[in-house]
């Protein structure tokens, strides 16, 4: 399935999950100063710790506005204040919501490239996700022959060579939303498994030589959040339907 630029809608007021929802969000976080602010208000003692360790203020700025994004957003799903939700870390530090344990569990990822972040929201499935933009200028042979496998690198390089760039991005995407909704970090070799990369493939994990079970256990997803950006959804299970929201800037509610 893809999801297309133009179909980035304004979410409705009340957000709930109908089944095998799975609901994808574009943020731009350029801010002004006072959106910004109020943002960071929401942020925890430790959020707030990692933000001061940025050296650059515009990594800085991004960081506070992508986790008050999240911290948002995720509590319209939960009728709760921003500045209330707590997060825990598994051992790789893929973040996740500290809940009472008797409710829906609501799960999430984010990527930010550039200035845009995206950040994939599910109830009770595992969900990854990666944003790329298509850097005409980085050289991909060297870092795919490091961390794609050798099927991949045979079909990134049968690939007539203007297409290639684009291709090395979209397969780099489709293995970091995988591993990402898997949890485990780069615990799980990128060059052991496959996926899709070549230009009309569907988003797919192909092969998985030792975890065979992987290939369906996992939904992958296209998604194309601006003209020169590639994205991939990784979600648990085989049936879903996304829908992609635009962040609107509401002050932090
Ligand atoms: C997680 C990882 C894939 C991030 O990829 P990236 O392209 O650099 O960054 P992205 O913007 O796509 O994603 C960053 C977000 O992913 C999330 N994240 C962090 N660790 C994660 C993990 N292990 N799995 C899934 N998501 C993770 C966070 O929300 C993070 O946002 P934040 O920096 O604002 O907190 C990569 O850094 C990684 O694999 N790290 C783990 C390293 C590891 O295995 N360490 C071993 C520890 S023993």
């Amino acid at each position: 399935m893809n999801a297309h630029v133009s179909d980035w809608e304004i979410p409705p007021n009340n957000l709930i999950f109908n089944s095998d929802e799975v609901h994808v969000w574009r943020v731009d976080l350029e801010m002004t100063a006072s959106c910004l602010q109020s943002l960071q208000e929401t942020l925890y003692t430790d959020e707030l710790k990692r933000a001061e360790r940025f050296y650059f203020q515009n990594d800085r700025a991004h960081f506070i506005a992508a986790r008050g994004v999240l911290r948002t957003i995720l509590g319209r799903y939960l009728n709760r204040n921003p500045d209330e939700l707590r997060f825990s870390y598994n051992h790789y530090g893929k973040p996740s919501l500290v809940t009472a344990g008797s409710e829906d569990k609501l799960c999430f990822n984010v990527s930010h490239s550039y200035g845009i972040a995206l950040i994939g929201v599910t109830q009770n499935r595992e969900v990854g996700i990666d944003l790329e933009r298509i850097r005409k200028d980085f050289s991909y042979q060297q870092i795919a022959e490091s961390f794609f496998s050798p099927f991949e690198n045979a079909v990134l390089r049968s690939l007539p060579v203007h297409l290639q760039q684009k291709a090395f991005f979209t397969g780099w995407t489709r293995k970091e939303a995988y591993i990402k909704a898997v949890g485990k970090g780069l615990s799980i070799p990128l060059n052991k498994f496959d996926v899709t990369l070549a230009p009309g493939e569907p988003a797919a994990l192909l092969n998985f030589q030792e975890n065979p079970q992987e290939v369906s256990r996992w939904t992958l997803i296209e998604l194309i959040p601006g003209s020169d950006m590639v994205a991939t959804l990784a979600v648990e299970g085989d049936r879903c339907q996304v829908l992609c929201w635009q962040f609107l800037n509401r002050g932090g509610k």
